[in-house]
């Protein structure tokens, strides 16, 4: 199997855990505790249907949408994802890269091993900051401004992560970061020389952004989790969000908003977007589906604030029902993750285009010539 064979996220999937160590697949592909939110996240995009119009003229059809201060050429984005040079060697420049070839957002994690700055060399396409805020307080500010420096056009601050889910895969598996070569990990290292190849011969893995911050930023003891339980402040709290929303200026989002209370105080503290989302099933094992609680947040603020679906994507028809309920846009991170994992940035590439070209066959069969066409006529929830 490769890059050819892959026509769709599963079989990127598939190709990825060939070509990864198992420690690595199984930190992209895992979910905290028993994965029931994980799973759960895709499958309840099947509890409803689309129902299309015909003879609607789909000859010429938008795909295009505007979301945090950006148009973007088809409505499905990069989630800022940790550590992409760690599922290939291109990493987050070819992550960058593809983004910015295929039109889209590219979102970028404080926790990434490529630094803003570099970043901000590599592509001038639309790019998203991810905040984390730290104890050390100092962090947040340096963050910002090295982003507005780099000519990052907006930000989002993630609010589900104040201490690390319970990702048992990553206790069987050994994962550890940066990945050591011990007896466990030995045979899978071994039998996947071109990504260890390139893994130990290529660039050090480090935490870029905050390395110069922290000790910790490069060589991180154990695993990214002892980093998040020690570095993240559990005592965050509106007043800390509403200080980044302001020390930023420009498009932000809060990422990680499940209830309608918690929408409502973002529209309070001038966010211009929430991304609903559970962390790709991470965290809170248990938690609710962002599809299932989209239409009950849209119905609360989505004419205030724009509404982000963030998580379980992995079809075209996914994006179009989020969009249908009133959605302005989703995200994903897994979906290309295994692709980076399978292919670097030409996986990147293909998985983008696959998916914008499945948006666009979806709109047409749809008989919508643009996202504005989606809405709740078009859909319809079955009974159960
Ligand atoms: C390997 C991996 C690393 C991630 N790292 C971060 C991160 O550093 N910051 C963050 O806010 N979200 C992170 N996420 C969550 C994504 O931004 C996004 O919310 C999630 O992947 C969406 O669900 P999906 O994977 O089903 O598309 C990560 C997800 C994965 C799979």
């Amino acid at each position: 199997m490769n890059l050819k064979d892959c026509h769709n996220v599963e079989d990127f999937r598939k190709l990825a855990k060939k070509k990864l160590p198992s420690p690595i697949f199984h930190y992209i592909d895992g979910g905290s505790d028993d994965e029931v939110t994980l799973k759960r996240n895709t499958e309840s995009f099947n509890q409803c249907d689309l129902i299309p119009n015909v003879l609607t003229d789909v000859s010429k059809i938008d795909l295009s949408t505007k979301i945090l201060g950006q148009k973007i050429d088809f409505p499905l984005f990069l989630s800022p994802t940790s550590m992409n040079r760690l599922y290939h060697h291109h990493g987050e420049k070819g992550t960058a890269k593809a983004a910015k070839k295929m039109g889209t957002i590219f979102g970028t994690s404080t926790m990434a091993t490529t630094s803003i700055e570099e970043i901000g060399k590599v592509t001038t396409g639309p790019k998203l900051f991810q905040l984390y805020i730290h104890k050390d307080k100092g962090l947040t500010d340096n963050l910002i401004e090295r982003c507005k420096l780099a000519g990052f056009n907006s930000m989002c601050l993630t609010v589900d992560t104040v201490v690390a889910g319970n990702r048992e895969r990553d206790h069987r598996t050994g994962f550890s970061t940066p990945p050591k070569l011990t007896l466990e990990s030995l045979l899978s290292f071994a039998l996947h020389p071109y990504w260890t190849f390139n893994h130990f011969l290529g660039e050090k893995f480090q935490l870029s952004n905050i390395i110069h911050m922290t000790e910790k930023g490069s060589s991180i003891e154990k695993s990214v989790m002892d980093y998040i339980n020690e570095q993240f402040d559990p005592a965050m709290n509106w007043k800390d969000a509403e200080y980044c929303v302001k020390k930023w200026g420009g498009p932000f989002a809060l990422k990680g908003i499940m209830s309608v209370e918690d929408a409502k105080k973002a529209i309070d503290i001038g966010c211009t977007a929430i991304m609903i989302s559970n962390h790709g099933g991470r965290q809170l094992d248990g938690s609710r589906s962002p599809f299932d609680q989209l239409s009950e947040i849209v119905d609360a603020v989505g004419d205030k604030i724009e509404v982000i679906l963030d998580g379980g994507v992995r079809r075209g028809t996914h994006v179009l029902k989020a969009l249908a309920i009133g959605a302005k846009a989703c995200s994903f991170g897994k979906g290309y993750l295994f692709a980076l994992g399978a292919a670097g940035q030409k996986g990147v590439e293909a998985i983008l285009e696959k998916m914008k070209a499945e948006i666009k066959r979806d709109m047409i069969l749809m008989g919508c010539k643009s996202v504005k066409d989606l809405n709740r006529t078009k859909i319809k929830f079955r009974k159960s």
